[in-house]
């Protein structure tokens, strides 16, 4: 059966737990794995604006031995010029997977639904699975084991962001609290998601309007900018309303002292993290940048292998 990556919750504990296994393999040995080799073409589809999630498959597509195709969303324009249905039929023919960074999650979908290939999600508006990989991988080598790792996101938790961190948190069995104003924790829908998940896992999730509660004890500190793609409309607004959820030394004094910063980038410093907390001793986020081309690799193995191995 053909599998995908469409939202963080397409893997099971099980499974995520062996493509982070195989992440941090392919970290040790770049060229363990070579399931494209042939070369086989993976599709890059980005209709909206992207340098890390570019570079690290572009990359690690070639260490896998396979051929990186960037297709740029606003030439071949999805939607208008032609329908999601048919360029997922054309892509699906050409290429061995697809990777596909677009707004709306029900696109993806439709891509899926019709490529005949794995879809992987390289950020909507809902998710962005590929980075929370990234982020678990480098939780687990700063601080071993994920379950029951307690975890703070504060800023904007109905972003891709929060949702994905709800969803792969609770996968992993960690404990996950949303620190956002009222309005923006993650969708309720994803809430009931991850609260199911975790239920299996020991893990747990929970929202709150209290950032320095929320923080207190925490073992990784997550942020991510309030205006997030498509948002720009909003900033003045948001940049008030999100004020008091800035990861700063303050903040980040109510955490675990060992606690690790995570932010997927790109970082407004002085907005939603200070650029002491940023560029300071406990961030990761240039381990958790490196570690996108890792756990996309892992990620794209694992789906190749379940499409020629079903059982
Ligand atoms: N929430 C951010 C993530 C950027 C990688 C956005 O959607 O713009």
């Amino acid at each position: 059966m053909t599998r995908h990556l469409l939202a963080d919750d397409d893997l099971s504990p099980a499974e995520q737990a062996e493509v982070l296994a195989l992440a941090a393999e392919l970290k040790a040995s770049p060229y363990a794995a070579k399931p494209l080799a042939g070369p086989l073409t993976v599709a890059l589809v980005f209709d909206r604006p992207t340098l890390r999630t570019q570079v690290s498959f572009t990359a690690g597509i070639a260490e896998l031995g396979g051929n990186p195709m960037t297709v740029d969303g606003g030439l071949a324009a999805m939607g208008s010029r032609e329908s999601v249905e048919d360029v997922a039929r054309v892509l699906g023919r050409q290429a061995s997977a697809i990777v596909w960074r677009t707004a709306h999650q029900a696109d993806l979908a439709t891509m899926a639904a019709r490529a005949g290939v794995p879809v992987v999600n390289a950020l909507t508006d809902d998710f962005h699975p590929c980075q929370l990989l990234a982020d678990l991988m480098t939780v687990a080598e700063r601080r071993g084991a994920l379950a029951g790792t307690r975890v703070v996101f504060v800023g904007d938790g109905s972003c891709n962001m929060g949702n994905s961190w709800v969803l792969a948190g609770a996968t992993a069995g960690m404990h996950v609290v949303v620190a956002s104003p009222d309005g923006y924790a993650p969708h309720e829908q994803v809430l009931e998601r991850a609260r199911a998940i975790a239920d299996s896992t020991g893990g747990s999730v929970a929202v709150t309007t209290d950032p320095r509660a929320a923080a207190a004890g925490a073992e990784v500190v997550v942020t991510d900018t309030w205006i997030s793609m498509g948002r720009e409309q909003e900033a003045a607004e948001r940049e008030q309303l999100f004020a008091p959820y800035a990861l700063t030394s303050d903040l980040l004094a109510h955490a675990d002292p060992g606690a690790v910063v995570l932010h997927c980038l790109p970082a407004y410093r002085g907005k939603e993290i200070s650029a002491e907390v940023l560029e300071g001793p406990q961030s990761a986020v240039w381990d958790e940048a490196e570690n996108r081309r890792h756990a996309q690799k892992a990620v794209l193995t694992w789906l190749l292998e379940q499409d020629r191995d079903p059982s």
